[in-house]
């Protein structure tokens, strides 16, 4: 059996001609040759987002969220174009989208929530599977929300084409007082709106949002009729809420509430309560003193709502908060009639368990049930009389809960609100 020696050496010559030439046509040429004119729709990074945009890819952020929305995604703003990647000496685009895409998130969070997200993404989003960042210094924290903040046409880099000014943002030189950068110099983008500015970008974006049609009750129950601790604590402003400590003399108990609206079916059953403002003040000093009673309690709420909700829901709780117009669904709108139909189950139920898949996050585990039933009461109190009413205006201290200010047991006062039966449909 005669070999012969294949001979390698001018076919690998040539494979490696040919392989040069491709690198040199497809990455050497483009790399020489390609100029884009600096992108008028954008700014640079600055020194703070280029820390976050390192910590962003040392943590891996970029395994599950991608950076580029493509025509076909739908609910991720508008498409991105090449010139969103001027400034990226690497890209970070990704691939996987476990979580959604992140090319436009700039302007759609209130930082706050960003700095809670990222601690932990449970706190603010109900059924999250993004692992928790809790390890990440504060200064880390920061540095991230502030490179999340500037992405995409909502975002702090965001400059108008026309005038080449910023849109959203300032930049401000700042000092830092605290933390790793204690005495550092440095330049940050903050946001910046006017009031008005404001309020008439977010009614521009504002659309309707989708009803959802949950009821709630056995978490109610347990804090009116249970024994655990949050119940204790949630009882005395449950009963304001729901009704009054006392029907004709008789302490409220699930049976008498029962029994009295088997009695008078329009008896307004225990989570029924109206808030609905009277066409005059009451002339009776008890009918007066109960009114009072429910807007007080009804003002704790709002105190809560402008301190925790108002980014979203808007100060009127009319839907039209500040980071309300970056949202594909919006926040709820308190005054549209649906919400009527709420009870203090429903409100509850919502307000503690968030709306999945939407922004709406998970108050039960930020807010106590106290907390949270004030909310429920500032929200039928807004949506019975299509806005503030008489809260407006009315001082709010919110770190005042009713049961620091009245004991949570019956007491003389609250067993004092009158209780007028109320048709079960009153508009
Ligand atoms: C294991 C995958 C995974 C990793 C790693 C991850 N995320 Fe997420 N992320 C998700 C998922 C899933 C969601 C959607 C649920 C939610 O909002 O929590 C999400 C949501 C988000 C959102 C909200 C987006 C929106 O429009 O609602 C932001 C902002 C975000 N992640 C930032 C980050 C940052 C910053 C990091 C790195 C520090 C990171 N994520 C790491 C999976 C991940
Ligand atoms: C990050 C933004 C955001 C914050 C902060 C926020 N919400 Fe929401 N909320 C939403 C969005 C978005 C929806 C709409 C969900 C839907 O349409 O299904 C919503 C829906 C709701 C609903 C349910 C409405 C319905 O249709 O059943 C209630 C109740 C509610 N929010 C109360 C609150 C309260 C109370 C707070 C403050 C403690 C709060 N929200 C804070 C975004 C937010």
């Amino acid at each position: 059996m005669s070999t012969t020696r294949a001979n390698y050496l001018y076919p690998s010559i040539g494979m490696g001609l040919i392989l040069s030439s491709i690198i040199f046509v497809v990455v050497l040429v483009p790399r020489m040759t390609f100029r884009p004119a600096q992108p008028k729709d954008l700014r640079n990074y600055t020194a703070q987002e280029l820390r976050g945009r390192d910590i962003y890819k040392r943590e891996g952020c970029w395994y599950c969220h991608s950076m580029v929305s493509r025509p076909q995604d739908w609910d991720h703003g508008p498409k991105s174009k090449a010139s969103d990647y001027y400034y990226d000496a690497y890209h970070l685009i990704g691939s996987e989208r476990s979580g959604p895409d992140l090319a436009n998130i700039g302007g759609k969070f209130p930082d706050q929530y960003h700095m809670l997200h990222h601690q932990n993404p449970r706190y603010v989003k109900p059924g999250s599977n993004m692992p928790r960042f809790d390890y990440l210094s504060n200064q880390e924290l920061i540095d991230l929300t502030a490179y999340l903040q500037g992405m995409g046409p909502f975002g702090t880099r965001a400059q108008d084409p026309e005038t080449g000014k910023l849109k959203f943002a300032r930049l401000e030189s700042y000092t830092w007082t605290t933390g790793p950068f204690k005495g550092t110099q440095e330049v940050l983008a903050k946001w910046n709106f006017t009031p008005t500015e404001q309020e008439a970008l977010n009614t521009q974006r504002y659309e309707g949002h989708v009803e959802v049609p949950y009821k709630y009750r056995t978490e109610i129950e347990e804090l009116l009729f249970g024994t655990s601790h949050e119940a204790q604590a949630a009882r005395g402003t449950l009963l304001i809420i729901v009704n009054k400590n006392r029907i004709d003399g008789v302490e409220v108990t699930e049976e008498s509430l029962e029994k009295k609206r088997e009695d008078d079916p329009a008896f307004p059953a225990w989570t029924e309560l109206d808030f609905k403002e009277p066409e005059k003040e009451p002339t009776d000093p008890l009918e007066l003193k109960a009114l009072n009673t429910k807007r007080k309690y009804a003002n704790y709420g709002k105190g809560l709502f402008n301190n925790q909700c108002a980014a979203c829901h808007g100060l009127k709780a009319d839907g039209h908060g500040q980071a309300a117009f970056g949202m594909t669904k919006r926040p709820a709108n308190f005054w549209d009639d649906k919400f009527n139909r709420y009870n203090v189950d429903t409100w509850f139920w919502r307000i503690s368990r968030g709306v999945p898949s939407t922004q709406m996050p998970r108050w039960e585990y930020t807010l106590s049930a106290e907390q949270r039933l004030t909310l429920a009461a500032f929200l039928k109190y807004v949506s019975r009389n299509k806005g503030l009413g008489k809260l407006d205006g009315m001082e709010s201290d919110y770190d005042k809960l009713p049961s620091q200010a009245a004991p949570a047991q019956a007491s003389p006062a609250s067993a004092a609100i009158s209780i007028k039966p109320v048709p079960a449909k009153a508009k």
